[in-house]
């Protein structure tokens, strides 16, 4: 028989070692928990963004199914828009939102006569006015969801230039928001290497030299200066995505 305070003192030492255990075994299973919610949850969000991006892609398609060969102009203005963004050094959630939502730049041809976007001769005065009002329209069409924003803005700001002679609101430098400004090189970029109903699709050099230097009708002034360094120094990277992402696309910007 052990002496009572001996005998105590074994089953004092026995439960702290229980207590141990069950603590021990309770740590483990609250983690795992915690692992497993944790990744239902990453999985979950990566499908609502997936879900988003492809909502979204399909907007852009919608919009631009009226207007036969665009080809891969949307997709290509995202990629470059992108470039310009890392290039200037913006945020990669930013660079990661405009690389999708800058394909909803059109949206708003939704409203247009097809008559009007397939034309291949110029437009009548009452065309253009009326063709002018494309991205007030694709601006209502993307509506003011806070995770939209940017691809509101890219629909209604694509068309305003630099120095104000843009359209639909003749916004002038950094009243266009940076979105704005780097998706007017970006979508002049590929209307220059494209052919269309009214000109030959223009090599990366001409193309380059019509941006930076101006041909009467585009002008360097018409862009962000910062945005056309951007442009400048991502060029070569400009020519490659342009090569890998080429189709036959004829259509009016
Ligand atoms: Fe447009």
């Amino acid at each position: 028989m052990w002496p009572e305070n001996e005998y105590l003192m074994y089953l004092g030492i026995k439960m702290h070692a229980w207590i141990l255990f069950f603590g021990a075994c309770f740590a483990l299973a609250f983690a795992l928990v915690m692992i497993y919610v944790v990744t239902i949850l990453a999985l979950r969000k990566k499908n609502l963004d997936a879900a988003f991006v492809y909502m979204v892609y399909a907007l852009a398609r919608a919009a631009e199914a009226k207007e036969e060969g665009t080809g891969n102009h949307i997709l290509r203005v995202g990629q470059f828009c992108a470039l310009i963004a890392k290039t200037l050094g913006l945020p990669r959630q930013f660079v990661k939102d405009i690389r999708v939502q800058a394909v909803l730049h059109d949206v708003g041809k939704i409203h247009i006569p097809v008559d009007i976007l397939i034309k291949p001769d110029s437009f009548t005065a009452e065309e253009w006015a009326m063709m002018k009002q494309h991205p007030d329209y694709g601006a209502m069409i993307v509506g003011s969801h806070q995770k939209l924003s940017m691809g509101r803005n890219i629909a209604l700001t694509h068309h305003e230039k630099w120095d104000g002679s843009g359209y639909p609101h003749g916004l002038k430098g950094d009243e266009i928001p940076i979105e704005g400004q780097i998706i007017a090189v970006c979508d002049q970029y590929d209307a220059l290497r494209s052919e269309r109903s009214y000109k030959p699709a223009y090599s990366h050099k001409e193309a380059y030299r019509i941006i930076t230097e101006g041909d009467g009708r585009t002008k360097p002034e018409h862009f962000s200066p910062r945005v056309l360094n951007a442009f400048k120094a991502a060029s070569g990277e400009f020519e490659k995505v342009y090569e890998k992402m080429k189709d036959d696309s004829a259509a009016h910007t």
